[in-house]
This record gives structure tokens, sequence and C-alpha cells, in this order.
């Protein structure tokens, strides 16, 4: 049906639509190689979805869909093919096909749109035998406040630029595409700084102050791709994707400002100014977890979150890429922030879960960090020109 809208819009009255994109483009290729010069483009088709290994933009809006009822892998389907189609125009700078403001799409600014499948996609077109075994809820932990609101959900959307109006559009477009299929369940708008605010590289911080992000695969190495990207051993659609949790967590600021500057710093085992482990002089020194004070205490505390967030076990590792949120507060509250965690993965199972629950039995921080949402999709693989996001789950 959405093919059938799209078909109409190009067909009629939008003949005039078709021929200004048209028209739009070719004027467009000087503007596009001066944006391409200040902010780079992303190229959309690969071995593996971008957005996952790309160097985190200055926002990235997450989007979780509910299937409708009716749908069926053939209507699965045909909007892989129409978002595949749209996601490759509007990362690299064009109008989608049945764009109404192709002239917002001429400023990609490193757009990424990254596809992930939620367990719900696997019984809705009847393939759960291809769900891999982690691709479901994670289970409950003593400190999660869930609210539904923020939970789960089918369809994963993740929309990436250093710009927000090139995400507003990009958005507004795959979800046009989707008005048949499929309705929002969810949406959740996270930032970083400003591209161009701090040097290429720099380590992000979260609204807390931290430096966050510190102890990540680095991408591009073997490393990376042994902890991100699946193999296809269990399920061989899956090869060259991976999976995604996202865990929306409250920060509590109002009590976090009643703790001293070295309290913080003790809370979570690295400096505040630099992000240094507390052992340590910059911040990718190795911490020292056995280094004593002058009391014989650790200086690193072993309830720390560095020292429980990390395991002596290799493969219990993933890569972090989470952004900042901050609504607008309710009543007497001055904010309302908080951190969207995004973890990324070959193996939920065998290397997030073990971490998450390590940090639920004890972690200092705990008592500022909440978490109020949860959800894990599936990230199928990149595809080729020609090819559509999905097909070597829904295709085969
Ligand atoms: C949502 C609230 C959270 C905040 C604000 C937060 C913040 C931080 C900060 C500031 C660091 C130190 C610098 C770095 O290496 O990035 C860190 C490290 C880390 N965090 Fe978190 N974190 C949060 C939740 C989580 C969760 C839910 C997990 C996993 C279940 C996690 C796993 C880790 C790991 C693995 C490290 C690196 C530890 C190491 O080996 O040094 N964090 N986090």
């Amino acid at each position: 049906m959405a093919e059938l809208s799209r078909r109409r819009l190009l067909g009629t009255g939008a003949v005039a639509v078709g021929g200004a994109a048209l028209g739009w483009g070719a004027g467009a290729a000087l503007t596009g190689r001066e944006a391409q010069a200040a902010m780079p483009v992303v190229p959309f088709h690969g071995e593996h979805q971008a957005g996952i290994a790309t160097t985190p933009q200055a926002h990235t809006t997450f989007v979780a869909l509910d299937l409708k009822p009716e749908v069926d892998r053939s209507t699965l389907v045909r909007l892989m093919k129409v978002w595949t189609a749209d996601a490759a125009r509007l990362t690299q700078g064009r109008g989608a096909l049945a764009d109404t403001e192709p002239d917002l799409a001429t400023s990609p600014a490193r757009l990424t749109v990254t596809v992930g499948f939620g367990p719900g996609v696997f019984r809705a077109v009847g393939l759960e035998d291809r769900r891999p075994t982690w691709c479901k809820p994670l289970p409950p932990f003593v400190i999660d406040r869930l609210e539904q609101r923020w939970n789960d959900g089918d369809l994963l959307l993740q929309v990436g630029s250093d710009d927000p109006v090139t995400i507003a559009h990009a958005l507004r477009v795959l979800l046009k595409g989707a008005r048949e299929t499929a309705t929002v369940r969810w949406t959740q708008r996270g930032f970083r700084r400003a591209r161009g605010t701090e040097p290429e590289g720099t380590t992000m911080r979260n609204l807390m102050g931290q430096v966050d992000g510190t102890v990540n695969p680095r991408a591009g190495t073997e490393d990376f791709g042994q902890l991100v990207w699946n193999d296809g051993a269990a399920q061989p659609w899956l090869a060259g994707g991976t999976s995604v949790v996202i865990r929306r967590t409250h920060l509590d600021l109002d009590a976090w400002d009643e703790l001293d500057r070295p309290g913080r710093e003790t809370v979570m085992g690295r400096r505040l100014s630099d992000g240094a482990p507390l052992t340590g002089n910059a911040e990718h020194d190795e911490p020292d977890f056995g280094a004593t004070g002058p009391g014989g205490l650790t200086v690193i505390s072993e309830f720390s979150h560095i020292a429980r967030a990390r395991s002596a076990d290799p493969r219990q590792r993933f890569h972090r890429r989470a952004y900042n949120y901050d609504e607008a507060p309710a009543g007497a509250d001055v904010s309302d922030s908080g951190l969207i965690f995004v973890a990324y993965q070959a193996d939920v199972d065998a290397q997030f879960l073990p971490v998450q629950q390590r940090l639920a039995e004890l972690d200092m921080f705990n008592r500022w960090s909440t978490p109020i949402g949860s959800a894990v999709f599936a990230i199928p693989p990149g595809c080729r020109e020609g090819e559509y996001l999905g097909q070597s789950l829904l295709g085969a």
C-alpha cells in the first residue's frame, strides 16, 4: 500500500513533484559537494549497516514501531524495500522518491539510518525459528523502574545526523512510508555536543559531566569486529549484523548535585576533569584496581561503576554509543534528564547480560541512575545496491 500511494503520488499530480525533485537533484550538485566538504556523507551500502561503527553524530532519534496485526511477510518486505530506497537516497543528500520536501535532503550531515527487528517481527512473519535466542525482552533487574511507554517494539529506526533538521525530515519520510504497516510505539531523542565544538575523537560527556565512552572497542579493529558483528553461526541470516540494547536511564541530577566532587569521582572510579581513572593521569590510562591508598583501601572502590562493569572475561564487552536526553520537566522539577544507554554486541546473552546483572546487583552509581525503558533488537546486516535491508531474513 505504501508503494501504491507512492506510485500514485509520482504518477499523477506528482509528475510535478517528481520533475521538481529531478531538477533539484541536478541543481543541487554544487551545494551537495560543498556540504559534503563540511559534512561528509556516510555510505549507505555495505557489509554492515551504517550508524553503528560510525563516529556518533551529534543527534540521534530512536523510534520503535509496532507492526499492525494484519502484517505478513510480503507487507514487511515491501516496507523494507521502501525504507531501503529512501535511506539510500536521503543519506547521500538526495530527496526520497516521493519526497514532498526534497530541499531538506541536501545536507545529510552524516545522516545514517539503521533498521532493527524486535522479537515480534519473527512471530508476525512466521519465522520464529530464525529469531536469535537473545532477541527477547531482558529479564527484570531489581534496579528497574520500567515504564511501558519506553519498552520493546517490533521495528527500530535509528536515525542519526549532525543536524536535527535532517533527522526530522528523514524520519518523516520514513514514517510516512510505514503508515500502512506499523504505528509508532515510542520515540527517544538523544544528543551529544554539536559537531565542531570539540576536536574530533573527543569522548562525549553525559549530563552528569562524566566523560562517558572511554573504554570501548575501536571501530575498524579486529576486536570490534569480533565483539560487534554477528558471525552467523547460530542464525546464518544475521552474519554481518548485530544486536542493540537500548536502556533509557533516568539520571537524578538533583541528588547528584548534593554529592561533592571527590564523592562523584569515587562513585565512578574516574576523574571528572578528564575521565582518567583515579589511579592514572590521562583518560586512556589503564585503571589499577589493586592500587591502595594511605588507609589501605583500594584507590578505585570495588563498588565503583567501572570496577563493577569490568569483567575478567574479555567476551563480556560491547560497543557503547549512548546519547543524552533532556525533556521538559514536570511539576516542580528542574529537569528530566538521563542517558539513552545504547550497546551493540554480537550476542546479548553472552556479552551484555552478565555485565548488566553484575551492575544491578551492586554498583554505587545505582543510587543516581534508574532504568525506565528497555528494548532489544536484532540488527540485520547491511545491503548491496539492488538489495534491501533484511533481505537475508525475509527474502530467503
Ligand atoms: C545509563 C547510565 C550510565 C551512565 C551514566 C554510565 C556512565 C559511565 C561512565 C562515565 C563510564 C566511565 C568511562 C567509560 O569507560 O565510558 C562508564 C563505564 C562503563 N560502563 Fe557505564 N554508565 C551507565 C550505564 C551502564 C550500563 C547499563 C552498562 C552495562 C550494562 C554500563 C557498562 C559500562 C562499561 C562496560 C564501562 C567500562 C568499564 C571499564 O572496563 O572500565 N554502563 N559508564
